[in-house]
């Protein structure tokens, strides 16, 4: 029997409700498929740890993650701790290091699920966006000087290595020749960010050389919002910077139904470190503890995890329990216009992927 390990990570907010949640159905797809066995073990880090102990995660942490199969990650942040401290103390802290430099957001209408936009439907909106994730805006380079004086600068700097930069557009452009329709949009700011971008447009001339067989076009990131929401059969696969798809992907979330149905995957492509699975909403301390949060972003993130580990007919179980969840309609969260509490959504799920809601 194949087992796999897999740290887990609840971290802060609603991370702990929605991680438990998409343990369990983890643990029931892989008692239904029989082939797997995952051994989970969870770790206590984030803001209370960083209260008690001065720091996010345990100092031997990394080696100690290099060691898993994969990483199941719930969010960081919490009020009592600056954004800034918990980002760079957690989630960046475990991405950065082990080069997960490939940040994969698919966006669909679910079915059952009525987005924002009229008339647009299942069909009509289905993305995947891939987020550079090891260096650009969030490269961590700049400082600030002279602290309260009037002369006070503050800067951060993009960094973009040719390395970097070719190797997030050459895996999406994978990704892409992946897809039925093998479409790539670059997205960048070239107009305005003449150095770090146009070296963005001109590594994908090169590139797409290689590509011959993938319909390739560019868009700046201002009016790629403005496509995203007026023609979004225009789109397949989108690749931008750091920060760019960090932005978009908010956006394509919503325009999906909600942030709360969201999954990332931070992709080491080389599979000689973990990667790690995590859905994109974030710690949501206004519902915390309330049991009401959507566990559907953990669970499509628990989607992406198995494929990645190579169990793709246990993901597509999942995947189409969570479709039947959705179509079902008649068991949502509240951010899906339901008011089904986690447990319940949870249970749901379970149930279609044990056969017994059919
Ligand atoms: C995301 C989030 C994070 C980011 C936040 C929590 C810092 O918005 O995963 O998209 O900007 O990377
Ligand atoms: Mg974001």
């Amino acid at each position: 029997m194949r087992e796999f390990t897999i740290a887990a990570i609840p971290g802060d907010g609603i991370g702990s409700e929605v991680i438990e949640a998409g343990l369990q159905v983890l643990q029931t797809v892989a008692a239904r498929d029989g082939g797997f066995k995952l051994r989970i073990e969870t770790f206590p880090w984030g803001t209370d740890y960083y209260l008690e102990h001065g720091k996010m995660m345990a100092d031997d942490a990394l080696d100690t993650l290099k060691r898993f199969d994969a990483i199941y990650f719930g969010s960081a942040g919490d009020p009592r701790v600056p954004d800034h401290i918990s980002l760079w103390g957690l989630r960046l802290a475990i991405c950065q290091p082990l080069d997960q430099y490939a940040n994969v957001r698919p966006a669909r209408l679910l079915p059952g699920i009525q987005g924002p936009l009229r008339d647009v439907g299942a069909d009509d909106l289905d993305w995947v966006i891939v987020r550079e994730n090891s260096e650009g805006e969030y490269a961590g380079v700049g400082g600030r000087v002279h602290t309260g004086l009037p002369e006070e600068v503050g800067m951060d700097v993009a960094v973009f290595t040719r390395s970097g930069v070719e190797r997030i557009q050459r895996f999406a452009m994978d990704l892409a020749r992946s897809r039925p329709r093998k479409k790539l949009t670059l997205v960048t700011k070239s107009n305005a960010q003449r150095h770090g971008l146009v070296f963005w447009d001109d590594v994908f001339e090169v590139i797409r050389k290689d590509y011959p067989d993938v319909e390739t076009d560019k868009m700046l990131v201002d009016a790629m919002t403005t496509r995203m929401v007026l023609d979004p059969r225009s789109l397949d696969t989108i690749v931008a910077t750091n920060l760019h798809a960090d932005v978009l992907s908010d956006l394509a979330a919503a325009l999906t139904g909600s942030l709360g149905i969201a999954p990332t995957a931070n992709l080491r492509p080389e599979r000689d470190w973990p990667s790690m699975f995590e859905p994109i909403h974030g710690s949501a301390f206004d519902i915390m503890g309330q049991g009401i949060a959507n566990p559907i972003g953990s669970f499509w993130s628990a989607v992406m995890m198995l494929d990645h580990l190579g169990e793709p007919s246990a993901a597509s179980a999942l995947m189409t329990a969570i479709e039947h969840v959705t179509a079902h309609g008649n068991v949502l969260p509240r951010d899906l216009g339901g008011n089904a509490p986690t447990v319940q959504v949870t249970e749901e799920v379970i149930a279609a992927l044990e056969g017994r809601n059919a």
